[in-house]
């Protein structure tokens, strides 16, 4: 039987870590590409090496030459310059943007059915532009932010409470930057509505932190972006589309209407199976929380029409 192929495009500290935990997970063959072939190639080895140890059986290929990721099933593009400190993600527009579209093309040339999974920043503008490049249809372009923005909302609520992290489920829509909306009205403890564990100035305070939380490590590292939630959030989307498994998860999806929202990547709750996006449930959204989902829509269709004017 044929493994699934995973490729991982850019073997930085995202994509390093994105290789590390799809092959631990065996979610298939692994390949990991960067213009740095030899980089590339010595991390893919080092990783392989590390499997007799971690017992698990994967191949583990890297090179800078896209034949590797012939048929993947599912390509990680991370590929991209990361934030430095007083950096916006918006920065980074037309240096990544000439990138993921070149990465996105190659891809489409080597798999053109897999899903691709977007997360070079700004997100949901790279998300366009490797939908653009590659042509392919909404279902098979999905931008990771919600995953690792809600991961982040999860972890700061479940330290807040002292509870285990597997209890607290908490997502966030729109645009992955400044004005990215979490949602509490939503969160659940075990079940129970945040509102009724939590007064408001402490969820106030989580909203606050969970909006600069990818600022908040940049300020650490000094030399770059977070790697660990991003690549573990990443990897969770790709498990879902190899395993098939049907999970309604936070990601960037090319909206068509749905939330009022027209030819535009944004956050919201997508069904994730082995076709990619397989739904977009609607939820019901209050007008506070309207209101701020729209703000932030337009705010990534300014960046859209800033690379459009620019040719990108
Ligand atoms: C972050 C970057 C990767 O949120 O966008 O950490």
């Amino acid at each position: 039987m044929r493994r699934p192929k995973i490729s991982v495009i850019g073997a930085g500290f995202v994509g390093s870590t994105c290789a590390h935990w799809a092959a631990s997970k065996e979610l298939g063959d692994v390949v990991l590409i960067d213009i740095n072939g030899d980089a590339a190639k010595g991390k893919a080895l080092d990783l392989f090496e590390a499997s007799p140890v971690e017992g698990f059986d994967s191949t583990i290929q890297g090179g800078s030459d896209y034949s590797l990721t012939k048929d993947s099933d599912v390509v990680i593009v991370t590929a991209g310059l990361p934030r430095k400190p007083g950096m916006s993600r918006d920065d980074l527009l037309s240096t990544n943007a000439k990138i993921v579209k070149e990465c996105a093309g190659q891809v489409a040339r080597y798999s053109p059915n897999a899903v691709m999974i977007i997360v070079s920043n700004p997100l949901d503008a790279m998300c366009h532009v490797a939908m653009k490049a590659s042509g392919f249809p909404r279902e098979r372009v999905l931008g990771m932010a919600g995953v690792l923005d809600g991961a982040r909302f999860r972890a700061f609520i479940a330290e807040e409470l002292n509870v285990s992290v597997e209890d607290v489920q908490a997502f966030v829509f729109g645009g992955h930057g400044d004005t990215m909306v979490p949602m509490p009205r939503y969160v659940s403890v075990g079940g129970i509505p945040l509102e009724q564990l939590l007064p408001k100035d402490k969820i106030d305070a989580i909203v606050d932190r969970t909006r600069k939380g990818g600022a908040e490590i940049v300020g650490l590292l000094k030399t770059g972006s977070a790697y660990y939630a991003p690549a573990a959030s990443a990897v969770q989307m790709a498990e879902a589309i190899v395993r098939d498994k049907k999970r309604y998860l936070p990601c960037a999806v090319y909206l068509n209407g749905e939330y009022g929202t027209q030819n535009l990547f944004c956050g919201v709750i997508a069904k994730l199976g082995a076709k990619g996006l397989e739904g977009i449930p609607v939820l019901e959204l209050n007008e506070t929380e309207k209101g701020m989902f729209e703000k932030s829509a337009f705010a990534v269709r300014e960046l859209v029409e800033a690379m459009d004017k620019l040719g990108l």
